[in-house]
């Protein structure tokens, strides 16, 4: 008995170190981070309660949340609300509801806008699309449906794309895409499969053609930026915004065109973008640093390991690759990216990544705009909302 117990003492850190290396062996404790999210949105409740703002981020050395005003000059508005209805749909809670309804009806005054830039699809389709699908609220469905054709407006037929940031034009000298916009046709899709224009799943399946053809690199990684000739539409030139070079892999646009395929693929049932998922996926996972599972913000940043983290691309990397092993054809691969996604989330989970008592946001360590030098380091709206968005689809894929 003795040697036994003399046995497990000695072999104890050995096991330690080997298991804490290997997070496939570990299971998520998918209740009670969700539990955890839950308790964190209360305290930012309390502190934002009758101010008519959103959330954004805390820097490092902060403990309270910077506050936006909204409007549509933002691109992170949406999120906060989208964060309360899948709080919603986990706790099931008439007060969960009533206080989504309140964030998300704040949003209105930007529902009667002309189009701004791309990001229309991010702050009202993850808050009301959110909405509509938890209450079939008929008015956030006419509130999307106009979103989605606002948005279109925006798309060059030329080019075959939508032009993301209408301010940059003269800055870029043409007609302007970026990795990013692949979120927001899944407004359109949405649009045209619930009452609205069909020809919004053209303009969004002819986005991610043309995207997919001219921006991205042979190995496929992706440019932050595409440009194309506004008038004849031809292809110009990738180049960056956030990340640290033109050709570097910028690790949340990299991160974005994951989730960007996989939602285009589920969209389609198109087998040429289940490969690109696939493709695109792998290059991600082949330049994570060995047995982690959060990114540095650039892969190619020149510092690394003395470069910051960017929470925000694990959070939607992992959201984008609990979807994508649901829908793929290759058992294999399935299993792949569900093992993934599950070491992202685990580690996203540790006491490395989880702001806890320290501040009421969820996550630490995302970086927005390290080129800018703008929230470098901080805990951020949208790797909130993507991680709590891959915890609920964790659970429901259970
Ligand atoms: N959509 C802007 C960003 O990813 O920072």
């Amino acid at each position: 008995m003795k040697a036994i117990h003399l046995l497990s003492i000695l072999l104890l850190p050995v096991c330690f170190l080997s298991c804490s290396h290997r997070n496939e062996q570990q299971t998520l404790a998918v209740n009670k981070e969700l539990d955890y999210c839950n308790n964190q949105i209360h305290r930012t409740l309390k502190e934002i309660e009758g101010k008519k703002m959103m959330p954004r981020n805390i820097s490092d050395s902060l403990t309270h949340w910077n506050l936006i005003p909204i409007t549509i000059d933002d691109w992170t508005v949406g999120f906060w609300p989208g964060i309360l209805w899948y709080n919603y749909e986990n706790t099931q809670n008439a007060s969960d509801a009533e206080v989504a309804t309140y964030y998300t009806d704040l949003l209105e005054p930007l529902t009667k806008l002309s189009a701004n830039d791309h990001d229309l699809g991010f702050q009202l389709f993850c808050s009301y699309g959110n909405a509509y699908r938890l209450t079939g609220n008929e008015k956030y469905r006419q509130i999307i449906l106009n979103a989605a054709d606002t948005l279109a407006t925006l798309f060059n037929p030329k080019a075959g794309t939508i032009l993301s940031w209408p301010r940059n034009i003269n800055l870029y000298g043409g007609h302007n895409t970026i990795i990013d916009n692949m979120i927001n046709l899944e407004m359109l899709y949405w649009a045209s499969k619930n009452g609205g224009n069909k020809n919004l799943y053209d303009v969004a399946t002819k986005h991610a053609e043309i995207t997919m053809k001219y921006h991205f690199r042979e190995d496929g990684g992706c440019y932050h930026v595409a440009i194309y000739d506004t008038l004849d539409g031809h292809f110009i030139k990738g180049v960056t915004h956030q990340g640290y070079g033109d050709s570097t892999l910028w690790a949340r646009g990299q991160a974005w065109a994951i989730y960007g395929y996989t939602m285009v693929y589920r969209e389609t049932q198109d087998k040429r973008f289940l490969r690109f998922a696939e493709k695109v996926t792998d290059l991600y996972l082949s330049r994570l640093p060995e047995n982690e599972f959060v990114p540095y913000w650039d892969f190619d940043a020149p510092n690394i390991p003395n470069e910051p983290r960017d929470a925000s691309a694990a959070a939607v990397t992992a959201s984008a690759l609990l979807e994508l092993s649901q829908l793929e054809d290759n058992r294999e691969k399935a299993g792949e990216y569900k093992q993934a996604a599950t070491n992202m989330l685990l580690e996203l989970s540790s006491g490395k990544y989880q702001s806890r008592e320290s501040k009421p946001s969820f996550l630490l360590h995302s970086t927005g705009h390290w080129p800018n030098k703008s929230e470098v380091d901080v805990s951020i709206n949208y790797a909130d909302y993507y991680y709590f968005e891959a915890l609920v689809r964790y659970k429901n894929y259970q």
